[in-house]
C-alpha cells in the first residue's frame, strides 16, 4: 500500500506549478532579486492579510526573532520568558542576542505558555514575552498583555491563526516549506504593530543601513529574496483556503474517533492546525503501528529546551518544568496538510484506534 507522509507540501503546490514557473521566470526576466518589486508587493499584501500596519521580509524565522529582539535593545543582562516546548529557535534567539532565556511551563491542555507560571517568573529584568502560538494554536495574548511586558510573538507555526499579529509589538514567521504558509527555500518576515520597530528592523536586515551609503548600526544580511516572495505571493491568496481545509481535516479526525484511543488537541476557533499533535502514554506504541502500515508520525521537542546541551548553562534540572517535560513524553502527530484526503485519514484512525484497543484488551 502507497506509505502516507506527515505531510505533502508537493500535493499542495502541485495545482499552482503553471503559475508557479510564470512567476519564477518574470523574475528571471526581470534581472532583480534583491528587495525588488515582489518583496514589497508581498510585504503590503502580507500586512493586509494579517491586518497590521507593516510588515518586513527576512532570511528565516530564526533572523525575524533576533532581528526584533535587537531592534528593541534587548541585550545581555535582559530576561525573556518563552516557552520549553517550542522548536530550539525561539530560545536560541534571545541567546544569541547575549540576554536569558527565562522558561515558563506550559498549559496541558493547550500546550501554549501557562500565563500564571509566567507571571510567576517575571522580574525586574524581564525585557520581553515570546508566546509561540504552537503548532497553529493562538497562545492566551489576552492574558499575558495584562502583565504589562513587551510581547513578541512567535508566530511561526501560525500565519493567520485567529487573534494574533496583532497584541505583540512584533510577530514573526517562518516560511519554510513545512509551515502553513511555506516558501520554495528558506524566508521569514515580521508583522509590527510597532512602524519605528518596523523601521529599525527594516534598516538592520540591510547592515543597518536604508541606502548602502550610511550604516547607522551594526546590521545583519538577513533579507527576504525575490524568487521566495514570488511563490509566496502565489499562496497567501490561497492560504485562507488551506487554513479552513487544515480545520476541517482537524475536526474529521474527532468524527472518525481519534479522539477514542488518544487525548486530541483542544479546538478553538483561531487554531489553524499547522500539525495535528495528540497524545498518549502509548505513543510508541501507537507509532509504531502506524511505521508498520506505512503511515509517518511525528513526535516533537521530544527533549525539551531546557534540557538541550546547548542551554544546560542555564542550570534547569529534570523535573523543574513538569507539564512540559510530560508534553515531550506524550505528544505525536498524525498527517494533515490541506487537502489531506478523507480515505488516508480513515486509514490513521482506523489503525491507531485497532492498536489502542489492543492495549485495553491485554
Ligand atoms: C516556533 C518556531 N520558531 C522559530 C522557527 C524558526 O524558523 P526558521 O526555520 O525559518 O528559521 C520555527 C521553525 O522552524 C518554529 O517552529
Amino acid at each position: 500500500m502507497k506509505k502516507i507522509p506527515l505531510v505533502d507540501v508537493k500535493a499542495q503546490y502541485a495545482p499552482l506549478l503553471q503559475e508557479l514557473r510564470e512567476r519564477i521566470s518574470d523574475v528571471l526576466d526581470s534581472g532583480e532579486f534583491i528587495l525588488g518589486p515582489n518583496v514589497k508587493a508581498f510585504e503590503r499584501e502580507a500586512a493586509a492579510f494579517l491586518g497590521v500596519p507593516q510588515t518586513v521580509g527576512v532570511a528565516n524565522g530564526t533572523d525575524a526573532l533576533v532581528l526584533v529582539l535587537d531592534a528593541l535593545g534587548i541585550g545581555p543582562g535582559d530576561e525573556v520568558i518563552c516557552p520549553a516546548f517550542t522548536f530550539y529557535a525561539t530560545a536560541e534567539s534571545i541567546a544569541r542576542r547575549g540576554a536569558t532565556p527565562v522558561f515558563a511551563d506550559i498549559d496541558a491542555a493547550t500546550l501554549n505558555l501557562d500565563p500564571a507560571d509566567v507571571a510567576a517568573r517575571v522580574t525586574g529584568r524581564t525585557r520581553a514575552i515570546i508566546p509561540v502560538h504552537l503548532f497553529g494554536r493562538p497562545a492566551p495574548l489576552a492574558e499575558l498583555a495584562e502583565l504589562g511586558v513587551t510581547i513578541v510573538e512567535d508566530a511561526a507555526q501560525a500565519f493567520g491563526a485567529g487573534g494574533t499579529a496583532t497584541t505583540g509589538v512584533a510577530s514573526t514567521y517562518s516560511f519554510y516549506p513545512t509551515k502553513n504558509l511555506f516558501g520554495i527555500g528558506d524566508g521569514g518576515l515580521v508583522a509590527f504593530t510597532d512602524e519605528e520597530l518596523a523601521e529599525r528592523v527594516r534598516m538592520l536586515r540591510f547592515h543597518g543601513s536604508r541606502d548602502k551609503v550610511d550604516f547607522q548600526f551594526i546590521g545583519y544580511n538577513s533579507r527576504l529574496d525575490e524568487i521566495q516572495a514570488a511563490a509566496l505571493r502565489v499562496f497567501l491568496p490561497r492560504l485562507t483556503g488551506w487554513n479552513a481545509s487544515r480545520r476541517e481535516a482537524a475536526a474529521r479526525y474527532a468524527e472518525l474517533g481519534l479522539g477514542e484511543a488518544c487525548e486530541l488537541p483542544e479546538d478553538e476557533p483561531g487554531h489553524v492546525y499547522h500539525l495535528f499533535v495528540s497524545r498518549s502514554p502509548e505513543r510508541e506504541r501507537l507509532r509504531a503501528a502506524l511505521a508498520d502500515a506505512g503511515i509517518a508520525s511525528g513526535v516533537y521537542y521530544e527533549t525539551p529546551l531546557h534540557l538541550q546541551p546547548a542551554l544546560r548553562y542555564l542550570g534547569y534540572e529534570p523535573g523543574s518544568l513538569p507539564e512540559t517535560e510530560r508534553a515531550a513524553a506524550e505528544n505525536f502527530s498524525v498527517p494533515l496538510w490541506a487537502g489531506v484526503p478523507p480515505d488516508v485519514q480513515e486509514r490513521v484512525v482506523a489503525v491507531i484506534r485497532e492498536a489502542a484497543s489492543v492495549g485495553v484488551s491485554s
